[in-house]
């Protein structure tokens, strides 16, 4: 009987929403004593709970068939083993937010990245940094460090550094300011892309279309309005995401009801829009499930 296997970040930034996607596709798991291994119950996925820095390689060297890790981490990995091959991404996940930026001391007399030319530049992601300097046409010294890069210019290791930029907070208290955004990342759900036997590629199909529903209703929205029904063609086109509402008359009146699902979010911006039309008796809804 074949098992997926699913990598995710074991503590950190993406540890808790990976989990929550998992745990809304109608995944449940027994957990081992050692946390690191999860297994699947009703569904023969199992978790392992790594450091995302690892997610990557073990997706490579075939030890899982799907990860959850950020985009910069993947993007590096792919980078330094020359290319993509192997593994591929799926879908953006819409969460964990963030860049690689270039940052530089606050009082460093510098406005942009071209006046880098030639200096030290302290990274975690050495690879994907000299990539995205390149495509500026700025070579530049990478100095590769593994963690802590925030204080290599106070140490004199560097003269700037590349280094994830989420709140900011990091920055601001090692006195930094951030000159430039090189890369804008998010999590991301990346799958394998060597061959796999026929059974564990049903599973995974499975499972893909699972995620895709749990991530799609998340953003969808149900709504539910009485309008007249001239008003039709210009309701249609301000529910955000929707081409074919539902019609349906309403006893003793002349108005009709519409629902629709909404592919997008609803804001209360389109909500005044739509009473302006003539719409009454709005209702939205959330989307608990999906599927295609
Ligand atoms: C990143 C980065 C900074 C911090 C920036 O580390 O290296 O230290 O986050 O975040 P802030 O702008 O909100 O202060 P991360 O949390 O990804 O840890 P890791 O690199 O050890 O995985
Ligand atoms: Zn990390």
């Amino acid at each position: 009987m074949s098992r997926l296997r699913v990598a995710i970040q074991k503590s950190g930034r993406l540890s808790e929403r990976s989990l929550e996607i998992l745990r809304n596709c109608g995944l449940k798991f027994a957990r081992s004593k050692d946390k690191l291994f999860w297994y699947g119950q009703d569904f023969p996925l199992d978790v392992l709970l790594v450091r995302d820095d690892d997610i990557p390689r073990m997706l490579l060297d075939g030890v899982c068939e799907l990860g959850i890790v950020g985009e910069n981490i993947a993007r590096e990995v792919m980078l330094e083993r020359n290319g993509s091959d192997g593994m591929t991404c799926r879908r953006k996940l819409g969460f964990g937010h963030c860049h690689l930026s270039l940052a530089v001391p606050e009082n460093m007399e510098i406005s942009s990245a071209s006046e880098l030319q030639g200096l030290r530049i302290a990274t975690s992601y050495p690879s994907l940094t000299r990539d995205l300097l390149a495509k500026k046409g700025i070579s530049t010294e990478i100095v590769e460090l593994s963690g802590s890069v925030e204080i290599a210019p106070g140490l004199g290791t560097a003269e700037a550094i590349a280094d994830l930029v989420s709140t900011g907070s990091t920055l601001r208290a090692n006195h930094l300011r951030e000159l430039e955004v090189l890369f804008d990342s998010q999590a991301a759900l990346y799958c394998t892309t060597r061959s796999i036997d026929d059974e564990k590629q049903g599973l995974l199909d499975r499972f893909l279309s699972r995620i895709e529903g749990v991530l799609q209703a998340a953003e969808s929205k149900y709504v539910m309005l009485h309008a007249p029904r001239e008003a039709l063609d210009k309701i249609t086109a301000l529910l955000p995401g929707v081409e074919h509402p539902s019609i349906m008359p309403l006893e003793g009146s002349d108005r009709i009801a519409i629902h629709a699902v909404c592919g997008e979010t609803v804001f209360w911006e389109h909500l005044e829009a739509l009473k302006a039309v003539g719409a009454s008796a709005i209702l939205v809804l959330p989307v608990e499930k999906m599927l295609a």
